[in-house]
């Protein structure tokens, strides 16, 4: 299996993809929704599923599928495609800049591949695993930060935040304990920017494996780690992701509670 061509294709399918989505920003007729009143989806998130699909699966022989808009759909192939086509919807719908298109690819259970591209900002991330991560093709490290008190926490809020606060207990727990926070509405571009020693550590408690699955090369071959930490939610994962010294701080920090 040639990863490197591999991986070129797919970074021209995610500036392809991103431009599409940049050309339609701020003129999408109907939004609509889907586990609740705040899950939004737009016809660019499921136009740019089957653009995305139609040209990555051919790339391997009958590989298997997890797409956020389409499901799953399994073959007898050791290699899934794990893909967020529209990571960022609710800052797309209100035209804010910060969204990006994830396209991972599994061997078996491990994250092998990954490509994010924030196309308002033309960031480019991509890794292969054991090959370095990239940042528009330069080499990116996480952070050097050694203390959870002087790092930069990027996290998010789950949709089911309408009928359940549990994660408030989390988030309450770490803010005052931090130098600062953002909560930028893309998780996989927040995990990357972990990658490129912007933010040092990120949590959020209830998270699929679209949103995280290509990141998570990106941020282990930047020297970080992402972690699933426990279960939240069915079907979805409680992840931390950052610079090793302060996940660890952090664990301690949930682990107390
Ligand atoms: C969402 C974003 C957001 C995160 C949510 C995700 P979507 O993805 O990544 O930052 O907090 O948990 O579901 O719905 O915009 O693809
Ligand atoms: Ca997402
Ligand atoms: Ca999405």
């Amino acid at each position: 299996m040639d990863l490197y061509n591999i991986l070129e294709e797919v970074k021209c399918v995610a500036r392809e993809v991103g431009a599409y989505q940049k050309s339609m920003m701020g003129r999408i007729p109907k939004v609509l929704t889907k586990s609740n009143e705040i899950d939004f989806v737009t016809e660019v998130d499921k136009k740019s599923e089957e653009m995305i699909l139609s040209k990555i699966v051919p790339l391997i022989k009958d590989s298997s599928v997890l797409a956020e808009e389409s499901g799953l759909k399994t073959t007898d192939s050791d290699y899934t495609w794990v893909v967020d086509p529209l990571d960022g919807t609710t800052n797309y719908v209100n035209s804010f800049p910060i969204y990006c298109v994830s396209i991972g690819l599994k061997f078996k259970d491990e994250p092998i591949l990954g490509v994010v591209y924030a196309p308002e900002l033309d960031y480019m991330f991509s890794a292969i695993k054991g090959e370095g991560a990239f940042f528009n093709d330069e080499k990116i490290r996480v952070s050097e930060k050694e203390e959870l008190r002087a790092s930069f926490l990027a996290s998010g809020f789950p949709y089911s935040k309408l009928k359940d606060d549990r994660f408030k207990k989390y988030f309450n727990s770490v803010i005052t304990k931090i130098s600062g926070f953002r909560r930028g509405g893309s998780a996989a571009l927040d995990i990357c920017l972990i990658a490129k020693g912007v933010f040092d550590i990120y949590f959020e408690v209830s998270i699929s494996e679209w949103d995280y699955c290509a990141a998570s090369v990106i941020v282990s071959e930047a020297g970080g780690e992402l972690i699933k930490y426990k279960n939240y939610e069915k079907g979805k994962d409680f992840i931390i992701s950052g610079n090793k010294k302060i996940t660890t701080e952090l664990i301690d920090v949930f682990e107390s509670l």
